[in-house]
Parts: structure tokens; sequence; C-alpha cells
């Protein structure tokens, strides 16, 4: 009897101790998601395809309980390598031909030297328009830059502590400063956009090459070169490409569902790596790259002799213009 006892004693301590390790065999393969201590890794390998680990949300939006997706890892896996791969192109690419131009034409001088007569090219309202979309170009390019390439090479020079402040400030400012972008962008659309249709003039800048390559030659133009109005349609189609997606990721509700919204964010970062280029080449032209150009963002005026070489039409309807008068040079009489 004492055996007995003994024996039914023991089956039920191991019973017991099977119901609270879990037993062996045929749990072996399932994971409580709810466990402290279960292995992540693990429980990506209960998911099946498509599957995600979720939580319980008491808002409508029932897509704010979903966690973690192994499929979206993998997503994010292959956009961040095609965005980084991408924009480290953009910028080098930009680099090697700039420089490269640099190198075969030097600065664009003002063949007929500086003329003394200023002319206005630029109101204060125009100016205000491309430096708001300007500036929060910058701002957003260099924000969104870190989040592609921070961790590969502002991390290991700033450390830690600092790339995770300067990153999280980043964030939030990519997040309001592409508000003052959107309305930069549309000023300067409609500031700009009647001068920037394309005409026959275009086709016989783009024939010369613009005249960019040899000094001495200057195909006429208007207000706006063929060449600005690839940069014009550029910033515009390509700005409002990262209006639309922008808002779209900032809005995930707004989107027809996760497929969408990874679509959206990679457009935006290809865009974006595309888009970049293009400004770095405009950024050289109008500052170092050519002598004067940069006064017309700058004071609003132009010298007579840069806007006769490079926008001789333009400057036929200015002096045709009733309303606006060339002055004198600064130091001379006007004619009698
Ligand atoms: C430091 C940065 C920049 C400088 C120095 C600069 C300079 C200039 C200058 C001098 C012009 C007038 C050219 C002329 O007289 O014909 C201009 C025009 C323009 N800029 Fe910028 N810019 C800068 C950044 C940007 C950025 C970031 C964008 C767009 C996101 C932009 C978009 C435009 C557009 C669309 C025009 C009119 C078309 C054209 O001239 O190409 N600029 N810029």
């Amino acid at each position: 009897m004492k055996t007995v006892w003994t024996h039914l004693c023991g089956a039920l301590a191991i019973t017991m101790l099977l119901a609270f390790t879990g037993a062996p065999g045929a749990n072996a393969q399932q994971v409580n998601p709810t466990n402290e201590a279960v292995s992540e890794e693990a429980l990506f390998q209960q998911l099946q395809a498509g599957q995600s680990v979720s939580g319980r949300v008491s808002i409508p939006d029932d897509g704010a309980a979903g966690l973690i997706k192994p499929d979206n890892k993998g997503w994010a896996a292959t956009h961040t390598g095609t965005v980084r791969t991408l924009s480290i192109a953009a910028i080098v690419a930009a680099i090697v031909v700039l420089g490269a131009f640099y190198l075969i034409r030097g600065r664009i001088r003002i063949d007929a030297g500086r003329s003394g007569i200023r002319i206005l090219r630029f109101s204060a309202f125009e100016r205000f328009s491309h430096w708001l979309m300007a500036g929060s170009f910058i701002v957003l390019a260099l924000t969104g830059l870190n989040l592609v390439l921070g961790r590969m090479i502002v991390l290991p020079w700033l450390g830690e502590g600092a790339f995770s402040t300067l990153t999280t400030w980043g964030k939030i400012s990519h997040n309001y400063v592409a508000w003052a972008f959107m309305l930069g962008l549309i000023l300067s659309f409609l500031v700009w956009v009647a001068h920037n249709i394309p005409d026959k003039v275009d086709a016989n800048w783009i024939k010369q090459g613009g005249g960019l390559l040899s000094s001495g030659n200057h195909p006429p133009a208007k207000k706006f070169n063929a060449g600005q109005k690839i940069i014009f349609w550029a910033v515009t189609l390509g700005g409002a490409a990262l209006s639309f997606t922008g808002v779209m990721m900032l809005f995930p509700a707004l989107t027809g569902g996760e497929a969408d919204w990874q679509l959206y964010q990679l457009i935006h970062g290809i865009v974006s790596a595309v888009l970049s280029f293009v400004i770095i080449a405009h950024i050289y032209i109008g500052s170092v790259g050519m002598e004067g150009a940069f006064d017309a963002m700058g004071s609003g005026e132009v010298d007579l002799n840069w806007a006769k070489e490079h926008h001789s039409l333009w400057v036929d309807e200015v002096k045709a213009d009733p309303n606006r008068d060339i002055p004198p040079a600064k130091g001379t009489q006007p004619a009698e």
C-alpha cells in the first residue's frame, strides 16, 4: 500500500512539474508571445508570411495595434539599402561632375566685365519665395540624409548620445519644416510658372549646350534659359512628389494600407536623392560657379553686362517696358 501511495505521489509531482514548465516534445514548437522571456527570434520563426505580432488598441485605427511584422523588417532592409546606395551615388556623382566641370571650364566670368549698371531681376517677394523654399529644402535634405546615412557616417563620429539627440531633433524638424517647404514651393511656382513654359528659344539654347562649355558663346535666352526651366520643373514636380508622399507618411490613415505606405516611402527616398543631385548643381552654378549670378537672389539686382550675356532677350523686354527704367552706372550722370 505504501509503495502504491509513493508511486501516486511521484506521478502527481511529475504531472505538476510538467504543467508548470511546459512539456518537452509536443509543446516545444509553441511560443507564448506574452511570456516576458520569449526570444524575439523564436517568436518571428513562429509567424507565417504576412502574420504580425499585434497588441490591442481602443481607438478606431486597428492598424495601430500592429507591433512587429517580420515581412516589414525585410522590406525596411531593402528600402534602406536602395535609398542609401542612391543617396551616396547622387552626392558622389554631383561632386565628380561639378569637379570635372570646374577643372575644364573654371568659374564662368562676365566676358565683357562688369558695367556698373544694375537692373532689378527678382523682386523682394520672388526672393522671399525662393529662400523660403531653398532654406527649408536644405534643412529637409540634411535631416533626411541623416536618417538614411547617419548611422553609417555621423554615429561613429558623434557617439551614441549626441547622435541620438541630433536625430530626434532632426526628425522633428523634418516633419515641421516640410510645411514651410510646401509653402515656398507653391509661391515659387506661382511667381515663375509663366516664365518657364518651354519655347523655340530653348531648343536653340540646348543645341548650343547653353554656351556653358566655352567662353564668349552666349545663346539668347529670356528671363529663364532652358537649363533653368529644367531645374524649375524638376523642383516643381519633384517637390510635389516629395510633398504628397511625405504627407501620406505623416498620416498613414490616409493611405490605402501598408503596401501603399511602403511605396510612398520608396518614392520619397528615390526622388530626394535625384533632386539633391540637381540642387547641388544648381547651388554651384548660382554661387561660386558663375560670376555675378548670386546677386540675382542676394540684392535682387544684376549687372547689365551679366544680364546681356545670359538673358539677352529678357534685357530687350526690360528695355521695351515703359514701366521699367534702366538706371545709369553708379557715379555717372544720366544722359541729358
Ligand atoms: C544656397 C543655396 C542656393 C543658392 C545660392 C541659389 C541661387 C539661386 C540663384 C542665384 C537663382 C537665380 C538665377 C538667375 O538669376 O537666373 C536661383 C533660382 C532658382 N532657385 Fe536657387 N539657390 C539655392 C538653393 C535652391 C534650392 C534648395 C532650390 C529648390 C529646392 C532652388 C530653386 C531655385 C529655382 C526653381 C530657381 C528658378 C530657376 C532657376 O534659376 O534655375 N534654389 N537660385
